[in-house]
């Protein structure tokens, strides 16, 4: 009788973490659509922006007909272009699955896209942004999770900077772990030691509502970020204090060396 109840209460406890598995990985993934949506709303501005610039210059360039002006229409052209193509390239990169497994990735190039797809609104909104990354072996890590993860802290820090600041992001490595550590540093308000335990459960949220950027106040993106980083055996921490500012920092592993992963069987 008790081996009964006791392989009954084993398999309820099966099933229930079974069942947080697939709701945690829903939370994710309604999470990025929530955040895609965001980001085509403010892509699409900006693009609109760099077509205006397109435009501009291709009626200077037609209006001057010396060489010198034609020169400088044509090199704004295309260096607005050049940003056109990297936009697309950002928002391709977080809407297509990249791959759904682990494969040894790039931190500083996911950095640097979500970088590409925030910069205006971080120019909008006054905040220099200092980037410091170390030259680092790839992580094991499914990309555009990683990203996910980027873009949730980078919004987060650009909206606790309400009248400018810094936001720092560097990236460095420990051998002796073999983890990469990403820190994502804001000069904001700061989290009250009060609300601190509360930051990663799902729907708390201190804002009112979207913002000016239409982003920001579902309360899932750091219970996102937790998931994210948990399912890669990694590990995200928060130091905080009011007034002063906040810092994110993941520990993510790093890909074993070319060696290793060609002896591990498919
Ligand atoms: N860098 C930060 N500085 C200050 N407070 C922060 C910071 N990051 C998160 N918080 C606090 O943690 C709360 C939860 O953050 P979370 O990203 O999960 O939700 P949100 O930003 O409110 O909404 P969304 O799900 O749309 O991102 C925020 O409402 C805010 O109070
Ligand atoms: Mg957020």
């Amino acid at each position: 009788m008790d081996q009964m109840l006791s392989n009954e209460s084993a398999r309820t406890v099966a099933d229930m973490e079974h069942q947080l598995a697939v709701l945690q990985q829903q939370l994710v993934q309604a999470q990025r659509m929530t955040a895609l949506g965001e980001l085509v709303s403010t892509t699409t501005h900006e693009f609109n922006n760099v077509l205006m610039t397109i435009l501009n210059y291709a009626k200077l360039g037609l209006r001057h007909k010396d060489e010198a002006s034609r020169d400088k229409a044509l090199t704004k052209i295309l260096a607005a272009a050049e940003r056109a193509a990297q936009i697309t390239n950002g928002v391709l990169g977080m809407a297509r699955n990249r791959s759904q497994h682990p494969e040894p990735t790039d931190l500083s190039g996911l950095i640097r896209e979500a970088l590409v797809l925030l910069e205006r609104d971080l120019q909008k909104y006054r905040i220099q942004c200092r980037v410091q990354l170390e030259p680092i072996p790839p992580v094991m890590a499914i990309g555009n999770q990683i990203q996910q993860v980027l873009m949730n802290l980078i919004i987060n820090a650009r909206q606790a900077m309400k009248s400018g600041g810094e936001l720092t992001i560097s990236l460095t490595h420990d051998v002796a772990t073999c983890m990469a550590h990403l820190t994502v540093r804001d000069t904001g308000s700061g989290i009250p030691e009060e609300t601190l335990p509360r930051i990663f459960d799902p729907f708390f949220s201190t804002k009112s509502g979207p913002d000016a950027s239409g982003q920001g106040g579902t309360g899932l993106g750091l219970a996102a970020c937790h998931n994210i980083i948990q399912a890669h055996h990694g590990r995200i921490r928060v130091e905080s204090t009011v007034g002063r500012g906040t810092a994110f920092t993941i520990k993510l592993p790093l890909a074993p060396p070319l060696q290793q992963r060609q002896s591990i069987p498919a």
